[in-house]
């Protein structure tokens, strides 16, 4: 089943960018399938592990981007990465205390619907509007 879908509302217009987000939704919906297979627990070291060490990268090239657009609010930005690279961080730990529990693999899948969905829509997309509008100057 199809939970995570690409929309034109997700669409920064900075190619990097969107071909990241685009990358990290597959990997979650590669998590979703996996989960109604009923291979969540299989699946959700892989899935994690690679969001750990992307999300770190993507975020610090977003970060990038705003400081040198002189992005004003980058500090309220960056808070917003940092809290869920420690998500991420937290789950990793409580799946090595527990991993044959399945409510980390609902949690990976609510922390990425959620948080991470939301975070693009609200955030990413208006923080490109002011680098797209800066690059034009
Ligand atoms: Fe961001």
């Amino acid at each position: 089943m199809q939970v995570y879908k690409w929309t034109d509302s997700l669409k920064t217009n900075i190619d990097k960018i969107d071909n990241d987000h685009k990358l990290i939704i597959s990997k979650a919906q590669e998590l979703a399938d996996a989960m109604s297979q009923g291979k969540g627990k299989g699946q959700i070291v892989e899935t994690l592990g690679f969001l750990q060490k992307y999300v770190k990268t993507h975020f610090a090239e977003e970060e990038i981007m705003q400081q040198k657009a002189k992005f004003s609010d980058i500090e309220m930005h960056k808070k917003n990465h940092t809290y869920f690279i420690n998500e991420l961080d937290k789950l990793s730990a409580k799946i090595a205390q527990d991993p044959t529990s399945t409510v980390n693999v609902i949690e990976l899948n609510r922390l990425i619907s959620g948080w991470f969905m939301n975070h693009i829509q609200k955030m990413d997309v208006e923080v490109a509007k002011h680098i797209n509008g800066n690059n034009k100057n």
